[in-house]
């Protein structure tokens, strides 16, 4: 275990799911804010039941924290989309925040985010596609990594560091947040369709409230209770 900033940083070589893995040592009383990186997950786990494709190459890390409760938690989910976006802006990407909680170059995609609440903790656990030079054919043309956009090797290390200090100012001053994450977000006065409460809706995007709210031209629909959001 080794100790940079706030954090307890334990670095794994193969697991099933990180996630797991910091749930595990919070579990047995090892004090949050805790991080476990892994170079390889043999079941990493996406939103939605999907999978994660975690190959050596990648960064894939999770954080456990004490739940704040079920909205500040939620908030922090989304908004942790903002400390890896900026992370790869420090290392000259151009990215943007894809809804809920995603991170794309272009129309590819970059990083995911899976928040989890258990017991009392609140887990994040992010993987950021890094050093890939490929990905399976079932994803290819939908990934990305930091490689094959600069044509650069990047030092994992660093990168989580990068992104540390990126999610203690998102910590420390939520409210701060918004305004630098919103600029990220591409959707305002796009189209979108996503389900909510289970229905499907088509509508467009006019406007994002600093609660997450969707404002559309169909009603307000927070961005916590919504699924399989496409933009069109
Ligand atoms: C998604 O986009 O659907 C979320 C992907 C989250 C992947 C990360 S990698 C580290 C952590 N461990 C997991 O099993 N999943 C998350």
């Amino acid at each position: 275990m080794i100790n940079f900033d706030r954090y307890k940083i334990m670095k794994l070589t193969k697991v099933e799911s990180t996630n797991d893995e910091v749930l595990n040592l919070l579990l047995s009383g090892v004090k949050p804010p805790v991080v476990v990186t892994a170079e390889e997950q043999t079941g990493g786990r996406g939103r939605a039941g999907h999978k994660w494709v975690s190959k050596p190459g990648g960064l894939y890390f999770s954080i456990g924290m004490r739940s704040k409760g079920l909205k500040t938690d939620s908030k922090l989910i989304v908004l942790t989309s903002l400390p890896v976006a900026e992370t790869l802006r420090y290392y000259g990407l151009n990215p943007r925040i894809k809804i809920p909680n995603d991170v794309y170059i272009g129309d590819k995609k970059i990083s995911g985010i899976l928040g989890e609440r258990k017991s009392d903790f609140l887990i994040i656990g992010v993987g950021i596609n890094v050093n890939q030079d490929s990905f399976p054919d079932e994803i290819k043309n939908l990934a990305t990594s930091m490689f094959i956009e600069t044509g650069k090797v990047f030092d994992r290390n660093d990168i989580l560091y990068t992104f540390l200090k990126e999610f203690n100012r998102l910590i420390d001053s939520p409210d701060l947040a918004y305004d630098r994450w919103v600029k990220y977000v591409s959707v305002i006065g796009k189209k979108a369709r996503f389900t909510y409460k289970g229905n499907t809706l088509t509508c467009e995007i006019k406007a994002i409230d600093k609660d997450l709210n969707l404002e559309t031209d169909m009603g307000k629909f927070n961005i916590y209770e919504i699924f399989g959001f496409e933009e069109l």
